[in-house]
């Protein structure tokens, strides 16, 4: 199934997410529907509260669909280790159309569970390092704009309260 991209300016995109507990058919069946969102969506990334669930929950494939072992799912996931700095261009599913440059670090250590439940650690630098950057935001209620400069956020938000005036968002 095909969730429906949750857009900036729904509260779920800015609350504090839920840990995962049950690691059961429903989980397998919800991350299934997330992969299939997301790459419907043409994302590198998803995170549960962006279908309206708020879980710690998320999805990413960087190589969209390249590499079957590059799909992974990162349940109740944490930053344990960073390094260095990288500035990339940096969209978001629920922010559609827009994109701004943003610093984080190069490479980037996660733990996280799995679909079964098994803990484990992945590093990955640049792009991957970027995706678990970005999606454990998105479990913190966090969005990227909150690593740009103020006066740039203002003006998106000022363009999409406009956008949404118009009925366009
Ligand atoms: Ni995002």
């Amino acid at each position: 199934m095909i969730y429906p991209i949750v857009k900036f300016g729904d509260p779920v995109l800015e609350k504090q997410a839920t840990p995962v507990t049950a690691f059961d058919e429903d989980l397998q069946k919800l991350v299934d529907d997330m992969f299939e969102s997301m790459y419907a969506a043409h994302g590198v990334g998803l995170a549960a509260p962006q279908i309206g669930i708020s879980r710690r929950l998320a999805v990413i494939d960087t190589t969209f669909k390249e590499d079957p072992d590059a799909k992974l799912v990162l349940a109740n996931p944490e930053i344990i280790f960073t390094e260095g700095r990288h500035t990339q261009n940096e969209g978001c599913l629920s922010i559609p159309e827009f994109r701004e440059s943003v610093t984080r670090p190069r490479k980037v250590t996660i733990r996280a569970q799995d679909v079964k439940g098994n803990f484990y650690e992945k590093t990955g630098e640049e792009l991957l390092a970027r995706a678990f950057l970005h999606e454990t935001d998105h479990l913190n209620g966090k969005l990227y704009i909150s690593h740009i400069s103020a006066l740039k956020r203002d003006l998106m938000k000022r363009k999409i309260r406009k956008m949404m005036k118009a009925g366009e968002w």
